[in-house]
């Protein structure tokens, strides 16, 4: 039986993964980095400053930067996303997404945010989503995705049994934490992405998410 349902955030809950990409492209271009969406597939649901070591690898600039002056890019590109947040309101959280919150609030079913962002608490404030959630994982001092523990701790935070978890990713590194969690894996993009990652099944957007039919599909009823 379902026990608990694990959402990622940026590109699940919102468009955010977006901003992430626009704040990654602006940086990496100032250093003379080119980046493309192709490429920023492998930067999704990985955390800021490994993010910044794979376009410094990318770049060919792996050896150019002492640590404060990584530290300092980071920081620039997190101001600039923080300032593309400025403007989220309630209506751009993803479509389906208040009603999936709504039907497992419904059914008691506990809901965990396992995302790799700080700026996690922000944006669920943003779009006035905070009261849904039992926790949000502090990304802090763990490892991160593909790594299951972000997962796990979700799931631990609740008291659910793993194997009875539903995780929801957009990100290559994200399905792959959800399946070495041992949870059943729902990918929010395209199958030929998140398909080779593991995922259990992929939907093309939030719209199709749906409480009965993740249950039918997980074998969770
Ligand atoms: C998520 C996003 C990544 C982002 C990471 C850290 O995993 O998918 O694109 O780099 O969070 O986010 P932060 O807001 O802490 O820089
Ligand atoms: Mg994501």
């Amino acid at each position: 039986k379902l026990q608990a349902v694990l959402f990622d955030l940026d590109g699940v809950i919102t468009d955010t993964a977006k901003y992430h990409f626009i704040a990654w492209k602006q940086m990496a271009e100032r250093i003379g980095i080119e980046i493309d969406s192709e490429f920023n597939e492998s930067l999704k649901g990985i955390e800021r400053m490994q993010s910044l070591e794979r376009i410094l690898i990318h770049g060919h600039q792996e050896q150019k930067y002492s640590q404060a002056e990584k530290e300092r890019l980071a920081q620039e590109k997190n101001e600039e996303y923080v300032a593309l947040l400025a403007n989220l309101t309630p209506e751009d959280t993803y479509p389906g997404i208040n009603e999936l919150l709504q039907e497992l609030r419904e059914n008691n079913i506990p809901t965990v945010i396992a995302s790799a962002s700080k700026n996690a608490p922000l944006i669920l404030e943003a779009l006035q989503l905070k009261s849904y959630f039992h926790g949000i994982v502090d990304p802090g001092g763990i490892p991160g995705k593909p790594e299951p523990d972000i997962f796990l701790k979700a799931a631990e935070q609740v008291g659910a049994d793993p194997m009875c978890c539903i995780g929801i990713e957009d990100s290559q590194a994200g399905i792959e934490a959800i399946k070495a969690a041992g949870m059943y894996a729902v990918g929010i993009g395209e199958e030929n992405i998140l398909g080779p990652s593991g995922a259990d099944i992929v939907y093309p957007s939030t719209r199709e998410l749906a409480l009965q039919r993740l249950l039918v599909a997980a074998h969770l009823e």
